[in-house]
């Protein structure tokens, strides 16, 4: 498994990490029910198979996410790359400090490899908050400072606080390259990895679905589907008949070259420039396997200007936002 480093911080990740999102899940949350074995499953055949990263959040089903991804690795935490999230409501300092205790407890650790801060904080001052999290870091609660859905604007403020950051999270994959137009170059020029999430855009970049009316109505929430129809809310147009056209000739292509579809589309995104480790939720062994040869396949620079050209019209239709699930003026990632 090819291993990169996280930024600055010297941290050696795999290039293909595990959404682990999905842990300790019940029927009511998004992902529905993940048992407790399927967890402790997912993270044995993830090491097997080379795979050191795993990413969580204090949102994650209630902190269950958390306490399951602890339980999973326990007696192997020193083989894992853990990193979890604050949410940016929590970042006032004593808030953010009490959180960063309860994400080390649930996860049964005594640090945490990389702490993001989960969205753009936009209810308290930015530096009382990154000076907390380089004080958690001096401490040795956090080893890196990390950030997701931060755009240009909001990268641009945290860093003028003088924190380090590392990684900035980020939705990206073949039908969301928003990221691209501005914001990857930014990260570069800064030695901020980018980690992409949705990189199979829950299922549909696997070739599962050939229709929009089979994929479940909670996966097409994002702006390349109609905002009129629940949950989605986003309020645009969509594109749907171009996205559906990317994801049918993506098919052919991978049938073409031999590849499972999920194969191709997350080794695009591993060999795109600034990337560091392409996140993917898993169900089971099978997906991860199938996931991990990813990082083997050899993909060919003409390869990848193929799949850059097919997917092209719809980056210049969906536009630059980068926020996939909020349009225009209510776009969280500026
Ligand atoms: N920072 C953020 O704001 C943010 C937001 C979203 C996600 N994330 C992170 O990214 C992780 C990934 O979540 P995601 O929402 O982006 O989902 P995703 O990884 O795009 O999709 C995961 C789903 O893809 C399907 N899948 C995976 N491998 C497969 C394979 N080989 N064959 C067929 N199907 C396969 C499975 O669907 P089935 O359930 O249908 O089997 C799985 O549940 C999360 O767990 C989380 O860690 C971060």
């Amino acid at each position: 498994m090819q291993m990169r480093t996280c930024g600055r911080s010297g941290i050696e990740v795999s290039v293909l990490g595990i959404g682990c999102w999905s842990f300790g899940g019940s029927e009511q949350d998004y992902w529905g029910k993940q048992e407790q074995y399927d967890a402790n499953d997912v993270v044995a055949a993830a090491l097997d198979c080379g795979i050191n990263y795993f990413d969580t959040a204090e949102a994650y089903n209630d902190g269950r996410s958390e306490e399951a991804l602890g339980i999973a690795l326990k007696g192997r935490r020193e083989h894992a790359v853990i990193s979890t999230k604050i949410g940016p409501d929590n970042a006032e300092p004593a808030v953010l400090r009490e959180h960063c205790e309860a994400s080390l407890k649930r996860l049964g650790t005594d640090y945490v490899d990389i702490y993001y801060v989960h969205w753009p904080i936009t209810k308290h001052p930015i530096k009382d908050a990154f000076d907390t999290l380089t004080a958690l870091k001096a401490e040795g609660k956090i080893r890196s400072i990390c950030v997701s859905n931060f755009g240009v604007e909001q990268l641009t403020e945290a860093l003028q606080t003088g924190a380090q950051i590392d990684l900035n999270q980020l939705a990206y994959s073949i039908i969301t390259r928003a990221i691209e137009v501005e914001l990857v170059p930014l990260c570069m020029d800064n030695q901020i990895g980018v980690v992409p999430y949705m990189a199979l855009m829950q299922g549909l970049l696997t070739g599962k679905y050939r229709t929009v009316d089979q994929i479940p109505p909670n996966r097409r929430r994002t702006r390349h589907f109609r905002g009129d129809v629940p949950p989605a809310r986003h309020g645009e147009p969509g594109a749907e008949e171009e996205t559906m056209h990317v994801v049918n000739s993506l098919r052919e292509i991978a049938q073409e070259i031999g590849v499972p579809m999920e194969r191709l589309s997350l080794s695009w995104a591993m060999a795109k420039p600034g990337i560091t480790s392409v996140l993917v939720g898993a169900r089971n062994r099978e997906q991860i396997q199938s996931n991990a040869e990813a990082a083997e396949m050899e993909m060919t620079p003409e390869l990848l200007a193929r799949i850059d050209d097919l997917s092209r019209p719809l980056l210049e239709k969906l536009g630059a936002n980068c926020d996939y699930w909020q349009g225009g003026e209510s776009s969280r990632t500026r």
